[in-house]
């Protein structure tokens, strides 16, 4: 006789629980948002969570985690250039690759001023940071396209980055809002 009722009793508050705070973000209301705007939801959701705090994480986290985890990435990529262009033997590719090597090294104050100002809730100059910085991939790629026939041996790479930046900065648009 008691089950019953003590079961009706809590379940408004385990919904209560489970809804996000009004105006608050989570991984998967975020993501879900992002979906409809060129996001993919999964590769959202996968990649933001390679940061174990994301799970738990609001809104303005989330976009700190997504501009640190462009930041980390432009270093690798950049590391991934230089030891590609000193086992490369073709002088085109290495030329280019070095090309790209710079334009991430370049790229690095940018992220710097991005982190900062998603630090400092200042979204939309963050996103505008990251909308200047996705010239980087493309500008690595274009260096090999100069050259018919000629495959980028860090196009994965260099793919991998420009999605990152693209998420990032889709994060810091919806959180400038
Ligand atoms: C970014 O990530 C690195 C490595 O996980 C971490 O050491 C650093 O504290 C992070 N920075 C911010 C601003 O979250
Ligand atoms: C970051 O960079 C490395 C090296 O270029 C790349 O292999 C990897 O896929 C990238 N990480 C993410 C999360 O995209
Ligand atoms: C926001 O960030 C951008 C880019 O770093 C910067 O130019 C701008 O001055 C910042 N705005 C404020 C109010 O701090
Ligand atoms: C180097 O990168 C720039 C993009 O800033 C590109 O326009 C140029 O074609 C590249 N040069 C070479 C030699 O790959």
């Amino acid at each position: 006789m008691n089950k019953p009722y003590s079961l009706l009793a809590i379940l408004p508050l385990l919904l209560l629980a489970s809804r996000p705070s009004i105006g608050g973000e989570t991984l998967h209301s975020l993501c879900n948002f992002l979906g409809g705007d060129y996001v993919d939801y999964d590769y959202c959701v996968s990649t933001l969570s390679t940061n174990p705090a994301a799970s738990t994480a609001d809104g303005h986290t989330l976009a700190v985690i997504s501009v640190n985890l462009t930041t980390t990435n432009a270093t690798a990529v950049k590391s991934r250039a230089d030891s590609l262009s000193l086992s490369s033997t073709d002088p085109f590719i290495r030329t280019s690759l070095l090309n790209c090597s710079s334009l991430y090294a370049g790229a690095t104050p940018d992220l710097h001023s991005s982190a900062a100002a998603v630090a400092a809730k200042n979204y939309s100059g963050a996103a505008a940071v990251l909308s200047d910085v996705l010239r980087v991939p493309a500008g690595c790629d274009q260096g090999f396209q100069k050259k018919e026939g000629v495959a980028s041996p860090i196009r994965k790479e260099n793919n991998a980055f420009s999605d990152l930046a693209t998420l990032a900065k889709a994060v810091n648009n919806y959180m400038a809002q």
